[in-house]
């Protein structure tokens, strides 16, 4: 008498890795997007290598670098700053591609967890319950492929793999073994994969200058210094309340950075901090009170954006949040508030130092 209940032959195992597969694919998918989109914002933004930009990689690399575990790395890598830059974004933009496409599904998941891992000792290191940090996250959502790839699921390594195996005979024309056949389709997948990536990276860096070009000579409300009404010599901030009434005074110290009439009740206008040379919002709180902030980020350096509806700050990078008042920290990662400019108003004019 023969027992077959519980023999589980090769046939199982392949249907259950395929289950697998399907199970993890809107986690596959949601990876590949992920990457590659980063990969190509990254060089679809002007700023990104710009040294001179606080949006810039190099800016960013320069101000982890002293809060992060692997400090003196970054350090180094900041000497080819550019280089750095334009290396994450592709490999960011390959490792999207190849989980999507399933093209070497775990050298991309091996990638894609290598990266999440430094943004993780980096960009996130400092995040505040751990948990607020996406990059820890991303780290262990690769483990599943980094364990069995696409597991023939969707993929051109399954069907690579497939057209090996149902390949026959064994020896192709001109004395071809089977891996040999798979290995050449494996390579032209791979050379044209890379291609394309490569193509719509230099489409996108392309078209992101353009816009980039384009986008910073649109409207936007930004105030510029008044060269005829500058003082020679800004004073030292003040560390207390960053706001400032319009009560008569004499005219301050400082820069002027526009006409009060620039910044209406309860919006905000960017200009440029003469202290750093960062980027900075300025507020009106409400009638002739105004508020100054730096607008880099605490967290990783990021350029925040004004909310008018909320009057909040919000980091685009990691969804740090923080309030237009006071510049404290109201939710996400960053550590401490954005830094207070000091404003004052004087003949119609705003100053700051
Ligand atoms: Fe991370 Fe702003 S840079 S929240």
């Amino acid at each position: 008498m023969r027992f077959v209940l519980g023999v589980r032959g090769p046939e199982w195992e392949t249907q259950r890795y395929r289950q697998a597969g399907w199970v993890l694919l809107p986690l596959r998918a949601f990876l590949g997007v992920t990457f590659a989109f980063a990969g190509l914002q990254k060089l679809a933004n002007p700023d990104f290598l710009n040294a001179s930009s606080p949006a810039s990689v190099q800016h960013q690399m320069a101000l982890l670098a002293g809060q992060s575990p692997i400090g003196p790395l970054v350090r180094l890598s900041l000497h080819v700053g550019s280089l750095t830059g334009i290396l994450i974004s592709l490999a960011e933009l390959a490792v999207g591609v190849g989980t999507l496409l399933g093209l070497r599904a775990r050298l991309a998941a091996v990638g894609g967890a290598l990266l999440a891992l430094t943004f993780f000792l980096t960009v996130s290191w400092n995040a505040s319950p751990y948990y607020y940090g996406a990059d820890i996250v991303f780290l262990f959502a690769w483990t599943p492929f980094v364990a069995a790839g696409a597991a023939g699921v969707l993929s051109l390594d399954g069907w690579i793999a497939e057209r090996a195996r149902s390949a026959a005979p064994t020896h192709g024309r001109g004395g071809t073994t089977q891996q040999e056949l798979a290995g050449t389709r494996e390579r032209r997948a791979i050379v044209t994969a890379g291609a394309a990536t490569l193509l719509v990276a230099g489409l996108t860096a392309f078209v992101g200058r353009l816009a980039g070009g384009t986008a910073s000579t649109a409207a936007r409300k930004q105030l510029t210094p008044n060269r005829s009404r500058q003082a020679t010599r800004p004073s030292a901030r003040p560390s207390t309340d960053p706001t400032q009434s319009s009560a008569p005074q004499r005219r301050p110290s400082g820069t002027n950075v526009g006409p009060v009439s620039a910044v209406p009740v309860g919006q905000a206008a960017e200009f440029k901090d003469p202290a750093t040379g960062n980027p900075g919002w300025l507020v009106c709180l409400s009638a002739g009170k105004f508020a100054a902030f730096s607008a880099v980020c605490t967290h990783a350096g990021c350029i925040v954006q004004y909310q008018a509806s909320n009057k909040e700050f919000v980091c685009p990078c990691h969804g740090g949040v923080f309030s237009a008042r006071t510049g404290a920290v109201l939710g996400g990662p960053p550590p401490s508030p954005l830094p207070p400019i000091h404003v004052a108003v004087s003949d119609g004019h705003l100053y700051v130092d």
